[in-house]
């Protein structure tokens, strides 16, 4: 089978036999399908290193079927799963089982990471060296996986070879929130049980640790203007620091709750709206290293329970690239930013080889840079069916994704 991309403004004609690259810039003519590409762009397909598909155990919300077609409709290839399953990811034979799984359903590539907890610290040493990456919560989220004794963080920061993934924020501070919170009822209120300080003392902890232990890191979405000069004076002081930004703390802040409710739980929480105006800068200065969505998928019933019961979580791996290319149009970004964030950098932090070359499995996006369009829930490819940018007018869409993976 040929397909043939007409014309693309970047690399003209490439023409892809079997899933293989076969020529790129060379008048070609003549394919079973051709895809006129004039005034479009063709790039790697983009990387999501922070998504929550739910297999195994949760497929009601997600599963790699779903997950798969929402990222190839958002131009994305390649992601990073998180180990917070029904049952958290915490040994070999679990990674294992779910690399077994995720293999017979997907339909990009994907990396897992390891979970670990204060009790699990035997089986990490064991499974470490299996994972593609570790994910390390210094607060509980969805799933209950924490680390919290000193000695157990002491010993991943010394110890661990593979991408660290800090989710950062404090979980006596959570806890102690809760208790002074636990009459309330509105959804706001989340923002204030895990108010910006409990993220500022874990990101402080995680970069002095960093420090001590010489060890590179990777900060999960950081939500505030904080934590975004405490990782400017780590790196001054030397300390290797990835830093990752996802959609909803960019876009979103505490004015959406009104709307939108529980619907906006996550967790870290939406801020201000001077956070989001600290994150562009970041974006488009530099600071920023990585754009992930942190997919997470919950069910439209399970956002509607009350607040105590609501589920953390926002999708956004489908959205992800359309949201960045709207921000480009609005001159916030440059589309080298998108590139940098969202191909240059995770392809390098995880090891992903993203480069379009003759002979190689094709791995490309197709996007128009200005076509505008509006989002409604119906098009979405994500099981759960629902996103908070519903009715968000967009400049920039993906035209066509292909990835080839071998062995399917
Ligand atoms: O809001 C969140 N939801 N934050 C996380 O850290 C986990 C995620 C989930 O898995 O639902
Ligand atoms: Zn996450």
């Amino acid at each position: 089978m040929r397909i043939l991309l007409k014309n693309t403004s970047n690399l003209g004609d490439v023409e892809i036999t079997d899933g293989i690259i076969t020529s790129i810039g060379e008048d070609r003519n003549e394919c079973e399908e051709e895809i006129d590409c004039t005034d479009q762009i063709i790039w790697p397909g983009l990387i999501d290193s922070h998504v929550h598909f739910r297999t195994p155990g949760q497929e009601y919300k997600e599963d790699w079927i779903t997950g798969s077609e929402a990222a190839l409709a958002g131009g994305i290839t390649s992601v990073v799963d998180m180990p917070n399953n029904l049952e958290p990811i915490l040994k070999n034979s679990q990674l294992d089982e779910k690399r077994e799984i995720i293999d017979k359903q997907t339909k990009i590539e994907f990396k897992l990471a390891l979970g670990v907890t204060d009790d699990s610290m035997a089986d990490f040493q064991q499974a470490e060296e299996n994972a593609d990456a570790i994910k390390l919560f210094m607060g509980a989220s969805t799933g209950n996986m924490c680390v919290s004794k000193s000695v157990n963080l002491e010993k991943i920061f010394r110890n661990t070879t593979k991408p660290l993934m800090i989710h950062a924020e404090d979980e006596s501070i959570i806890r102690k929130n809760e208790q002074s919170f636990k009459e309330e009822q509105e959804p706001e209120v989340h923002s204030a049980i895990r108010g910006r300080e409990a993220a500022i003392v874990a990101v402080s902890q995680a970069l002095s640790l960093a420090k001590e232990f010489n060890r590179e890191i990777y900060l999960c979405h950081v939500s505030t203007k904080e934590e975004i000069e405490l990782v400017k004076e780590a790196r001054a002081a030397g300390i290797i620091v990835h830093v990752e930004v996802t959609p909803h703390h960019l876009f979103l802040n505490k004015n959406a709750y009104q709307e939108l409710g529980n619907y906006v739980k996550v967790n870290p929480p939406l801020r201000l709206e001077a956070d989001n105006d600290a994150l562009w800068d970041a974006l488009k200065n530099g600071v920023i290293s990585v754009v992930g969505s942190d997919h997470a998928p919950h069910t439209a019933e399970e956002k509607e329970r009350n607040y105590w019961e609501a589920p953390a979580g926002i999708p956004g791996i489908e959205l992800l690239f359309p949201l960045l290319l709207t921000a480009v149009n609005e001159g916030k970004i440059s589309l080298n930013d998108v590139k940098r964030c969202c191909i240059e950098n995770p392809a390098k932090i995880f090891g992903f080889n993203k480069k379009i070359e003759v002979g190689k499995s094709a791995d490309i996006v197709v996007f128009d840079p200005v076509k505008e369009w509006v989002i409604k829930k119906h098009d979405l490819k994500t099981k759960c069916g629902w996103t908070p940018f519903e009715e968000y007018r967009m400049q920039g869409k993906v035209t066509f994704t292909y990835k080839h993976i071998k062995d399917n």
